[in-house]
């Protein structure tokens, strides 16, 4: 049967009208593709942990209002400006980190937050304001990032890996810790310290240093249970507990070997947590840290030591688009399963309109499930 890409009218979104009332799902013109954009079928898209924390105003992440929240999502190409080269019905990925075309430092990130920039929040206030919670979306070609749907979708029985689309999400999540690793060069063979490793991006992290050949992959938290789920999951993987006593903590990771990198993925609420002294004072000479976390305030580091050490530091926020391309070759290599029998799941799927038990769902999922909206 020839596939329809007629583009309806109207379509559904969900809308956040303001941080003080409840989102609200509505009913809108569809959007019009013109030259740099492409107007995308949303098939599923991503909710993140802190998604309730972001729309009710607690994570004060500045954005326009009224617009679309979203995130990154998986979707179809159903129309597209003069000068695309995609081909109607191409299965993308879209990235949610936009980048001004003519200042690539411009970046805010499509239905969570504008940016800390005039450009970057010019972006969201105009051209890109509305994101993937909604039946369509209008993305910079840029970010619509081809699929191979026959290996990724295709069944085994001709080469693919038979994943179920919404699986493709988990590809979002764990791009971000992509990002950060690359940025220090992790490579195969060293030992990593992730921490916090028990939460979703933390978890992620830990999945991604074991692909890119990780020899050791150190993960530390609070949660008992999580750490144990983690050292089950794979022989390379150990766990330290942060236990408030950064000089043990040292101990417990200095104990498993010299350490090349330190990952911190620490949310606002962790920036007085041990595990950022331990983890520093256990890196080897000339070590690496990167810092992806969402820590809000100024911290103290030891400057001494970064010194006397030869340490380097990296802040990363999301990747680049030459990371994000050889990600998805890293995906579609299967080097890093997503499906069945990988260990992550995506269990729970909402429409639009049961956006609160969708937050709430995520809020409270297991550090290796997606909880998506499916439009
Ligand atoms: N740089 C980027 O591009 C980028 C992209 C996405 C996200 N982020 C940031 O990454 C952060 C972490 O994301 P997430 O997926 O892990 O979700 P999250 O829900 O923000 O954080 C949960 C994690 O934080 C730990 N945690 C919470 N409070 C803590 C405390 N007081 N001390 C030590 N650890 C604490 C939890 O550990 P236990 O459960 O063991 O207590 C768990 O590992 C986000 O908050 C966001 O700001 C950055």
């Amino acid at each position: 049967m020839a596939q329809d890409f007629q583009l309806p009218t109207t379509h559904r979104v969900l809308q956040l009208i303001s941080t003080e009332e409840p989102l609200q799902v509505k009913t809108i013109p569809t959007p019009q593709p013109g030259p740099g954009s492409a107007i995308v079928q949303i098939l599923v898209t991503g909710v993140l942990s802190y998604s309730g924390e972001i729309y009710n105003g607690k994570r004060q992440y500045p954005f326009p209002k009224p617009f679309v929240p979203g995130a990154s999502a998986v979707g179809r190409l159903i129309a597209v400006g003069p000068d695309a080269t995609m081909s109607l019905g191409q299965l993308v990925l879209l990235d949610c980190a936009i980048h001004a075309r003519d200042d690539p430092s411009a970046v805010m990130l499509s239905g969570i937050v504008e940016g800390f920039t005039e450009a970057s929040r010019k972006l969201m206030h105009g051209e890109w304001r509305d994101s993937t919670y909604a039946q369509y979306t209008k993305f910079p070609l840029e970010n619509c990032i081809p699929l191979n749907e026959e290996r990724l979708l295709g069944s085994p029985s001709t080469g693919g890996f038979g994943y179920r689309v919404e699986e493709l999400v988990h590809i979002s999540r764990l791009l971000v810790p992509y990002g950060g690793l690359s940025d220090v060069g992790l490579k195969a063979g060293e030992t990593v310290v992730i921490a916090p490793a028990t939460g979703p991006f933390g978890n992620a992290a830990v999945r991604v240093a074991l692909a890119m050949g990780a020899g050791r992959v150190i993960a530390m938290g609070r949660n008992e249970s999580a750490l144990k789920e983690l050292s089950a999951s794979n022989a390379r993987v150990y766990t330290v507990k942060i236990t408030g006593d950064d000089q043990a903590d040292t101990q417990a990771i200095t104990k498993l070997g010299p350490v090349d990198v330190f990952f911190d993925i620490s949310p606002p609420m962790a920036a007085h947590s041990t595990h950022l002294k331990s983890a520093i004072a256990s890196l080897r000479h000339g070590g690496r840290v990167s810092l992806m976390g969402g820590i809000k305030t100024d911290i103290s580091f030891p400057y001494a030591s970064f010194m006397h050490r030869n340490l380097s530091l990296k802040g990363t926020w999301m990747y680049t688009r030459y990371q994000m391309l050889s990600f998805v070759r890293l995906i579609e290599s299967g080097l890093l399963p997503i499906g069945k029998g990988s260990g992550l799941i995506v269990e729970r799927k909402f429409g639009l309109e049961d956006w609160k038990e969708a937050f709430e769902a995520a809020s409270v999922a297991g550090i290796n499930e997606v909880v998506v909206f499916v439009p």
